[in-house]
């Protein structure tokens, strides 16, 4: 084994992955576009204290998952991203960007870092793609972060998943069900694990969220938050959904969904999918009024978004067979060269190729012409011209069409006039 392997909780992402990256990627571009988001790229880390304001210190996040380190001994602690939110909205309070336009669309491609135990579908870098809706969160935003993220999943072709959704309501609904959790809990105090006895006083809801087997059926018998919403906050929630039954977008209401971050209210949601084991969340997000005011400001910025993993979508992709079609040397063009000695000639042909826009390999070792058209076959390459002794001669050479072995002779200017062509119409 080498000496030096990649730190546990990462990966190397090498060609062949490259190119269902890319795919995703563009589809999240074009849709993120489409609905009108810009791009945002934003800084990998940030001071400490942003994550702790924004996500919240009771959050497993905060509380254990981050990576943080003082840059110099009088330093600042910073932190290595583990979420896009905070970073966004501080980036839109810092440059004042709402004074100018009162709702911003932003959204975001990139990795972060949390410290968790790493499995199937959990690393300690990742990535995710996501969109924030700044401005303003009435219903009709909500949906539309929603309707976002489901119409990327739809146009991936992904199938079985589950979008759960649910109202956290407004802070007076949570003040008066965080006192109903903890007087339903307190008599329950000596059962439950250290991490749930902690939140017990900081923020009950938290325990909604246990995964301890132990604990479930005395969280199965808790109050709901829903029966503590206003009618204003029922109201509400109840516009979001008819926006998602209006465009066929199936849910399931599941009044214990809390997620693992403080900034939301009203609606909060999540997605899983069947193809996923213990780590089944693909994506999350919700409404998050309260995060610039937690930041510092001095004005309100309504808020909601998303995130999607990309490791986990793209686990779920292949279960699928999504990547099946997908061929990144879809147009390229093998130069074969018959015999060595035509070897600079074959070399100068593929720099004319390649100057002209045609996607083009040529083999720089010295192969047999037998390994040369292995190479051009595990490339899946779609053409192959041959440079012989008879095509130096006439300036004719054999193009060979690797998909239907259809064969044509022809000069080097057609060539580029035929796959320039087919090439424009691949793109259009
Ligand atoms: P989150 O639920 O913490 O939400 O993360 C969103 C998605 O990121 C998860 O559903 C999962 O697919 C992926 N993910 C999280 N942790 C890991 C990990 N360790 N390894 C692999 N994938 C992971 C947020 O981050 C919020 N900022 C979402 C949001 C945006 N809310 C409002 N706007």
């Amino acid at each position: 084994m080498p000496q030096y392997q990649a730190v546990k909780g990462t990966r190397d992402i090498f060609p062949e992955e490259i190119a269902q990256w890319k795919y995703v990627e563009g589809v999240v571009h074009n849709l993120a576009s489409l609905y009108g988001f810009s791009e945002i790229r934003l800084p990998m880390f940030e001071y400490t204290e942003l994550f702790q304001r924004g996500i919240g210190s009771s959050t497993d996040i905060v509380g254990k998952e981050m990576f943080s380190f003082l840059p110099d001994p009088n330093g600042r602690s910073i932190t290595l991203r583990p979420e896009m939110t905070a970073g966004v909205m501080r980036a839109a309070l810092q440059k004042n960007i709402l004074s100018s336009s009162p709702v911003h669309k932003l959204y975001y491609i990139g990795e972060l870092f949390r410290k968790e135990r790493p499995q199937a579908g959990r690393q300690r870098q990742f990535s995710q793609f996501g969109a924030e809706l700044l401005g303003v969160s009435s219903p009709a935003a909500v949906a539309e972060v929603i309707t976002l993220m489901m119409q990327v999943f739809h146009s991936l072709g992904l199938q079985g998943l589950k979008l759960r959704i649910n109202s956290l309501g407004d802070l007076n609904d949570r003040n008066r069900y965080r006192d109903a959790l903890k007087s339903y809990f307190f008599p329950f105090e000596e059962m439950l694990d250290e991490p749930s006895k902690e939140r017990l006083e900081k923020n009950p809801l938290r325990i909604l969220d246990s995964k301890n087997p132990a604990l479930q059926e005395i969280i199965a018998g808790a109050p709901r938050l829903y029966d503590y919403l206003s009618v204003a906050s029922v109201e509400d929630f109840e516009k979001v959904l008819f926006y998602l039954s209006e465009r066929g977008i199936d849910y399931e209401i599941d009044h214990r969904l809390v997620r693992g971050l403080d900034y939301y209210g009203h609606t909060a949601f999540e997605v899983t999918s069947s193809e996923l084991g213990a780590q089944d969340a693909i994506g999350g997000g919700g409404r998050y009024d309260a995060l610039a005011r937690e930041l510092g400001s001095s004005t309100e910025v309504p808020a909601s978004g998303f995130a999607v993993g990309m490791e986990r979508l793209l686990i779920a992709m292949e279960k699928q067979a999504l990547f099946a079609a997908i061929n990144p040397h879809a147009s390229l063009l093998y130069v074969i060269v018959q015999q060595q000695e035509l070897a600079d000639h074959a070399l100068n042909i593929a720099w004319q190729l390649r100057k002209a826009g045609i996607k083009t390999e040529i083999d720089l070792a010295g192969r047999s012409m037998k390994a040369q058209m292995r190479e051009a076959n595990r490339m899946r390459a779609a053409y192959a011209l041959f440079i012989g002794s008879t095509e130096y001669e006439t300036g004719l050479y054999t193009l060979k069409n690797l998909l239907t072995s259809e064969q044509t002779t022809l000069s080097l200017d057609s060539v580029v006039e035929m796959l320039g062509q087919s090439d424009r119409k691949a793109t259009v």
